[in-house]
This record gives structure tokens, C-alpha cells and sequence, in this order.
């Protein structure tokens, strides 16, 4: 038996979940919170998942682990306590070896021979906890060719090009938007192959070049086509209705993961043409996992590193100056100890300072303020012992300050505020080991964001966690009343 899951004969318990009285259920888990990014993305979001669901399971809880949207243009790498073995998740939450369950819920974008690669890696009894919704929608090499193609039709026109991973994940949820997307459901009730080619057939307007270039790289279309139907049969395609709540009405635990992060929001991110292509919000991602609001009782944990970081097209207000020596070898740190290469990509990530004006949008449009701030040991670390914060944006044609997110962030530049940072706390792991100009620069985060920080990662390894209990908020207020003249923020 694994360290934390008990054995679960799954094909019985969604017979059970199938077949749960229908007329007495409760409205919410009994235990709920969902992890969010604050900035960019790839900003340690699978620390605090795995955080949460041992301590849920400590509490004695069960834990279903849940996405609801993106698909495969996240990525994380998650270590095995038990085995020290590595693994890349794109599809699974990060929280997906230590949970009971673990639901793709409908609002993915998923592949199905990429989830079964992924799955193939994870012990047996893990692998058969992964359910997916059958309202989710097809993301195979098909979406993956058309989002090369779309970015070559938009350098082509003069558009900026977004930078996509390159996961399909933006067509995917455009067949979706036009009604000729194949979900699993759909998928899964095809009799042969042949069905599902028909359902191929449906998709208007690919380019024949690339059914063409499918067809070379599996023999013929219908080899490719077969490749999916196979995979099909061996995933768990269920309705997830049943099971959200036979789960909630057996006092379980839910830990929502909600992928990238708010600056990349299909809304109100990055200028809005350098986004996903779904919302990347708590309110979003519940909309899209079929859960409520009443599901998080322990609300929304937002995160984000001391620094920050991005991939992909368009502004980056706080991205460190080319010209500034200083900020290049303070890139060159973080590089030679962070690596800040993405796990999707492999693309190097741009690097620039914590940007308090983006947290602050996230805690609006999240509602919740509470954050976890990873990296706090590496910014303690840079050379030059300080580091800038970004407390408000300037319009580089009015002088206008402001410190609401902009809609047109790329004319704006940053108002920094520079605090000293010099101190040594890899792998701390308690609020005695976290010095006083430590608690100092948090007090700056909150004051100028209107966070709460709850959590500081200090380290690579999902134990190089400080939680922030009361003593450390009497520190941080100590710091807003001796900087600022009070601690409310
Ligand atoms: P797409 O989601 O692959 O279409 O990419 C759109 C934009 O979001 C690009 O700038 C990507 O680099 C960025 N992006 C998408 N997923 C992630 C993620 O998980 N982490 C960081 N950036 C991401």
C-alpha cells in the first residue's frame, strides 16, 4: 500500500457512485480549496496541492484531486516521496499521486494517448484513479498541428505571434466554441474506429496538409485514428456528476488545481491576445470542473514566486532590464539555481520582479487573499542584495499612475520600490528560521498587493515549506506599522 492512499476498487466504487440514492445528497465537500497562480504561471502551484491533500488525509479525510480546465500546455514535475521517482504532469493535478481520486473534469482539453503515456509512468493503483469527465474535449496531434498553424497565419497577417506551447489547447476550445469539438463521451460511444473517423470528418476547414502530414507520420489518417480509439478503451470515461457527488456526500475532501495563472486569464490576462485560452481563475476553473463555490470551504490559495517569471509573447512590465548588469546577473542566479526552463516547452523563461500590481488583480478577480510566495530563499540569495518590487504601473505617455491592472499593460512601466534581501533560508521548514528582513519584504508584498501570506516556500522539495501561523503575522504587522504607520492593509 502506497504511504497515504488505501486501496480503491474503482470500477466498484463508480458502480456505487452510479447507483447512490438519489434524492438525499449534501451541497458541498466537506473540506474544499482550490490552488491558484498569481502571475505568469510556473510558480509552484503542485507544492501546496500535495501540501494540502496530506494534510487533509490527516485530518482523515478522503481526497479527490480535480482540474477543470487547460490540458497539456501545463506542466510540473512531481517527486514520489516514497520512490524519489520523478514525473511530468500535464494532464494530472500535481497532487496526483497522493490522492484517492483524481477527476480531468469538463471543461479539459485532453489527448488520450498522452494521458495514458502519462498514467503509464504512475504505480498501478494510482493509474486507475484517474477519471475523465466525458464532457471533455478531444486534443489530439490534430489541435496541436492547427495551433503551429494559426500561429504562422497570425505572423503572416503582422499579429504578434502568443508564444503557445503548442499543446492545441487554444483550437481545441475553438472547435469547441463553433460545436464541432469531439468530446469523450462522444468518443467512447463509437463502435470502431471507423466512428471515430466520422467524427473527425465533422471538423470544417483543416488545412489538408495536415491530415497529410498525420497520415505520414502514422502510415495512413485511419492508423493515427486507431491509435486513439485504443487509447479510448483503456481510459475511465465517466459522468462526473455521480461522482462529485457520491464524493461529497461521503464527507470527502476536494483540492481544485486550476492550471497556468491569473496574468494569463482569456480575459483579463495579458493583453488579452497573449493568453490561454481559458480562465484562469477559481471562478473559472469551478465553472469548468462542474464544482461550486460551496465547494471551498477553505477557500482560494493564490501563488506566486518572490520574483517573477514568463513565457510566451506579449508585455512583461517588471521583466529585468537587458541593459541593466546588475538585473543580468541577478537572471544569471536565478538560472544557475532555479533553471526556469519550462517543463512543456523546455523554453528558457524570461525572469523580472514580484509584481504587486498583477497580485492585486488576482486577488480581486479571485476573491480570496491569501498567498503562498515560493522562492523566498532564492530572492534572499541575488546578488546585489536587493530586490525591486513592482508597487505601481506609470503610463510611459501620461506619467499616470496606477495600481489597477491595465487592459494595455505594454504601455505602462513599473513603479519599484527596492528592498534589501540578504539571507539564507534553503529548506527552512519553521518560522524560527526565517529572519527579520525575510518577514520585512513580505510585510512590503502584502502592504502594496493587499495579500495575506500564509505559506513561504523556501526551497525545490515540497517539504521546504514555512507555514505562517500568528507568529509570524505579529512579525509581518510589526514590519507594515514600523514601515507604513499601520498593519491593516
Ligand atoms: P497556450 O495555452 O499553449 O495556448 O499558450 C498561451 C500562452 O500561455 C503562452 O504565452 C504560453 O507560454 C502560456 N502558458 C500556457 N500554459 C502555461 C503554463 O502552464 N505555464 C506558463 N505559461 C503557460
Amino acid at each position: 500500500m502506497r504511504e497515504f492512499t488505501e486501496p480503491l476498487n474503482v470500477p466498484k466504487f463508480i458502480e456505487m457512485c452510479y447507483k447512490q440514492h438519489p434524492f438525499a445528497y449534501e451541497l458541498n465537500y466537506k473540506k474544499g480549496v482550490a490552488v491558484v497562480g498569481a502571475h505568469f504561471g510556473d510558480c509552484g502551484k503542485g507544492k501546496f496541492d500535495d501540501l494540502i491533500i496530506r494534510q487533509y488525509k490527516e485530518e482523515g479525510y478522503k481526497v479527490i484531486n480535480i482540474r477543470g480546465q487547460g490540458g497539456g500546455n501545463a506542466g510540473h514535475t512531481v517527486v514520489d516521496a516514497e520512490t524519489g521517482l520523478k514525473y511530468d504532469f500535464h494532464y494530472l493535478p500535481s497532487g496526483g499521486l497522493v490522492s484517492d481520486l483524481i477527476l480531468l473534469g469538463a471543461g479539459m482539453l485532453l489527448d488520450p494517448i498522452r494521458i495514458l503515456k502519462e498514467a503509464e509512468k504512475l504505480p498501478e493503483e494510482q493509474r486507475a484513479r484517474i477519471l475523465i469527465d466525458g464532457r471533455a474535449t478531444f486534443c489530439t496531434l490534430l489541435e496541436r498541428k492547427l495551433d503551429g498553424y494559426y500561429e504562422s497565419c497570425k505572423e503572416k497577417s503582422g499579429s504578434a505571434k502568443v508564444g503557445s506551447t503548442g499543446s492545441g489547447v487554444g483550437p481545441a476550445v475553438s472547435l469547441r466554441a463553433l460545436r464541432v469539438h469531439i468530446q469523450f463521451f462522444k468518443a467512447k460511444a463509437c463502435k470502431n474506429p471507423e466512428e471515430l473517423k466520422k467524427l473527425f470528418d465533422k471538423i470544417p476547414d483543416v488545412p489538408a496538409y495536415i491530415w497529410d502530414d498525420i497520415a505520414e507520420e502514422y502510415g495512413s489518417v485511419m492508423g493515427y485514428i486507431e491509435k486513439l480509439y485504443d487509447a479510448i478503451q483503456q481510459l475511465n470515461i465517466i459522468e462526473s456528476m455521480p461522482i462529485i457527488q457520491y464524493t461529497r456526500n461521503m464527507g470527502w475532501a476536494c483540492v481544485l488545481e486550476v492550471s497556468q495563472a491569473f496574468c494569463l486569464d482569456s480575459l483579463f490576462g495579458n493583453e488579452g491576445n497573449f493568453v490561454t485560452s481559458t480562465h484562469t481563475t477559481v471562478v473559472g476553473a469551478l465553472a469548468d470542473a462542474g464544482l461550486t463555490p460551496a465547494d471551498l470551504t477553505d477557500g482560494t490559495i493564490l501563488v506566486s514566486k518572490a520574483y517573477a517569471s514568463k513565457v510566451g509573447g506579449g508585455p512583461f512590465v517588471t521583466k529585468f532590464s537587458k541593459d541593466d548588469k546588475l538585473e543580468q546577473e541577478i537572471a544569471q542566479y536565478i538560472y544557475d539555481n532555479n533553471g526556469e526552463c519550462g517543463v512543456t516547452t523546455g523554453r528558457i523563461r524570461d525572469l523580472g520582479w514580484h509584481d504587486c500590481v498583477a497580485i492585486k488583480a488576482a486577488i480581486m478577480r479571485n476573491g480570496s487573499r491569501k498567498l503562498a510566495v515560493n522562492c523566498m530563499d532564492t530572492i534572499g540569495l541575488i546578488p546585489g542584495k536587493h530586490a525591486k518590487i513592482c508597487i505601481a504601473y506609470k503610463h510611459k505617455v501620461t506619467g499616470e499612475i496606477t495600481s489597477f491592472w491595465p487592459d494595455m499593460q505594454s504601455e505602462y512601466e513599473p513603479v519599484y520600490k527596492e528592498i534589501y534581501t540578504s539571507w539564507n533560508i534553503k529548506h527552512a521548514n519553521s518560522e524560527e528560521m526565517i529572519p527579520t528582513e525575510a518577514w520585512r519584504f513580505l510585510a512590503h508584498l502584502e502592504y502594496y498587493s493587499g495579500a495575506v501570506v500564509t505559506f513561504i516556500g523556501t526551497g525545490g522539495s515540497n517539504a521546504d515549506v514555512v507555514r505562517v501561523s500568528d507568529i509570524g503575522r505579529s512579525y509581518i504587522d510589526k514590519w507594515k506599522v514600523k514601515d507604513f504607520g499601520s498593519s491593516a492593509e
